[in-house]
């Protein structure tokens, strides 16, 4: 992916101007909603420069297991420049596809921020797979990403498609209709919101027992 070669400072300078640290605020809401105990295990899919990583630090700081996958070293070198180890907080990186995981001990939790939609909308069936997988029963996914809002004036409607289709270019970031209901295959929706000036969806899904496919496979 281009944009991530190019460096993992280029990425945050563009996401504060973007955003003016009102996504940050987004994430650390959803990540508190979390309610994340000391000695949780979590997974940051796609970590990028480790802006969820720096967020996950105050509740895990007395104890805790961060996996944090990502296929850009450029983005990765700067999470991994951001973390504080310490004897009760593990830190492992994975410099991978995420749609490999291979991970040994199966996580409480997954955070994947701006990264599934990244993927095109033929990966997130697996991506998605392979984070059911990795979490325990009844463990839950954090899903952040892009969306166009519907009810809008058309207006605003066609300024947010452009903002869209830039992102597209840039990122190859695809908030995509599909994604939403590929999650549901495999989680229960626990919550989810939208910040309409933000452009973000917020998606918390519970592990299911069995995706929903196979339970229509098994019945036929
Ligand atoms: C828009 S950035 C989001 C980074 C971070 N999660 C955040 O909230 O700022 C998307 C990240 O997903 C990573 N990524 C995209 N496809 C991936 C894949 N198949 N496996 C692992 N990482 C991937 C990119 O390298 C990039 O760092």
């Amino acid at each position: 992916m281009q944009i991530y070669r190019i460096g993992g400072a280029f990425y945050d300078m563009l996401h504060l101007s973007l955003t003016m640290r009102k996504e940050e605020v987004l994430k650390a809401s959803a990540i508190e909603g979390l309610g994340l105990q000391p000695g949780a295990t979590v997974l940051d899919w796609g970590c990028g420069t480790g802006l969820s990583l720096r967020l996950l630090y105050p509740w895990l700081r007395d104890g805790g297991t961060i996996y944090a996958v990502d296929s850009s070293p450029s983005m990765a070198k700067r999470a991994v420049a951001c973390c504080k180890p310490s004897d009760v907080l593990k830190y492992h990186f994975l410099l991978r596809d995420g749609l490999d995981l291979p991970i040994q001990e199966e996580v409480d939790v997954v955070i994947a921020s701006y990264s599934l939609g990244v993927l095109s909308t033929d990966q997130f069936d697996p991506a998605l797979q392979g984070i059911w997988k990795a979490l325990k029963p009844g463990g839950r996914l954090l899903l952040l990403d892009m969306y166009v809002p519907t009810e809008q004036p058309w207006l605003r409607r066609v300024y947010q498609k452009a903002t869209i289709s830039f992102a597209n270019k840039v990122f190859r970031q695809d908030f995509s209709e599909t994604l939403l209901p590929a999650a549901n295959k495999y989680f229960d929706t626990v919550s989810i919101s939208h910040d309409e000036p933000l452009m973000a969806v917020t998606f918390v899904g519970q592990k299911r027992a069995q995706p929903l496919h196979d339970v229509v496979a098994n019945a036929v």
